[in-house]
């Protein structure tokens, strides 16, 4: 017998929709769509080597890494699940070039969505947490046919984001600007059910997640604020910190927004032309906005990322995101070797 009290995603975009008047009926079904893509890969994800999906496609996209079967797949399914709802105006992501009009054949609506189809790509053949990250945005008024300018908007201007981590269970995280709640997929029933509501990460911790093979690249208030980490009880923190790192963007936040800790992927001065990794449009501010919603902060080190004005689609940037305080200090370590 179905129990009274679970509440799916649809009952719950419903209610936002009646009660708070969030959302409309074309952003509901943009969100209803997106989570049975992510329900999709989830299952693509889950039947690993039986699915034939493991591997590299022995492709490279925009920014010359190497595309994963599953990266190929699962970009194919976000975009043949949202081409002909006329919902969107047009898609992009991070493993197409430019941004995807919608078919003529389709009415066009005026929602834009970037995403990151499959994060955490390497990852995926060893049987660890993978994802997709998601944001929307609104088309600018008068915009027929949305080009890359029509996606360059900060991330304060999303109206919806959110993530799907592929984990032991599969979670779907979403804000709708109004707090962040989380769903996990019922695989029996194939419904993703509310499970977390008005999550929020605490302001202090003792934990961090950062790649820490890169360190003699690092510029040095960064430096600075992880040996002082390091240092542990005898040093200025007085206190022992522990790490942690999956080394997919979602995996890592997910444990922050369940239990706190700092993520933090810098700019490093092995490469320079790169100013950090991680992508702008399709992992920065979607997960900016989320940890921003759940009382964390989320800063390039030195701004805050959501009032970024984003000058290309694949743009990289520094972040450093989760409990606030420990945001809040590494980001005035590197304003003050900046003064
Ligand atoms: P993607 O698989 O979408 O390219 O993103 C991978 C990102 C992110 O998920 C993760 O935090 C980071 O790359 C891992 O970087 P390292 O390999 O340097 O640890
Ligand atoms: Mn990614
Ligand atoms: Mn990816």
């Amino acid at each position: 017998m179905p129990s009274r009290s679970k509440v799916s995603l649809s009952r719950f975009l419903i209610e936002q929709q009646r009660e708070h008047g969030h959302i409309n009926a074309d952003l509901r079904l943009l969100i209803e769509v997106v989570a049975r893509a992510c329900k999709r890969i989830s299952i693509a994800v889950g039947k690993g080597a039986l699915g034939g999906v493991l591997g590299s496609a022995g492709t490279e996209n925009v920014q010359g890494e190497t595309q994963k079967k599953l990266d190929v797949l699962s970009n194919e399914i976000l975009l043949e699940a949202n081409e002909w709802g006329g919902h969107l105006a047009a898609l992009a992501s991070e493993e197409m070039d430019d941004p995807h009009p919608i078919p003529n054949r389709y009415p066009k609506g005026e929602y834009l969505l970037v995403f990151d189809p499959l994060d955490g790509s390497s990852n995926i053949d060893v049987n660890i947490s993978v994802g997709t990250i998601f944001s929307v945005l609104r088309c600018p008024e008068g915009v027929q046919d949305p080009a890359e300018a029509a996606f360059l908007q900060p991330g304060t201007q999303q109206v919806a984001a959110g993530y799907a981590v592929y984990g032991s269970s599969t979670v779907l995280v979403l804000t709708l600007g109004d707090g962040v709640h989380s769903f996990t997929l019922d695989r029996e029933q194939g419904s993703f059910i509310l499970t977390g509501s008005n999550l929020q990460i605490p302001a202090d911790t003792s934990e961090f997640a950062i790649n820490m093979s890169n360190l003699r690249h690092w510029e040095a208030p960064m430096k600075r604020y992880i040996e002082e980490l390091l240092a542990g009880k005898t040093g200025p923190r007085g206190r022992d910190f522990n790490m942690r790192w999956v080394a997919s963007m979602v995996a890592d936040v997910h444990r922050i927004l369940t239990r706190g800790g700092i993520f933090i992927y810098p700019r490093d001065l092995k490469d320079p032309s790169k100013p950090g990794k991680l992508r702008l449009m399709y992992e920065a501010n979607p997960m900016a906005f989320i940890v921003e919603q759940a009382g964390g902060a989320a800063t390039t080190g030195r701004e805050r990322i959501l009032a970024l004005r984003p000058e290309r689609l694949h743009q990289r940037v520094p972040v450093f995101l989760g409990s606030r305080h420990e945001v809040e200090r590494v980001t005035a370590y590197h304003r003050e070797a900046d003064a």
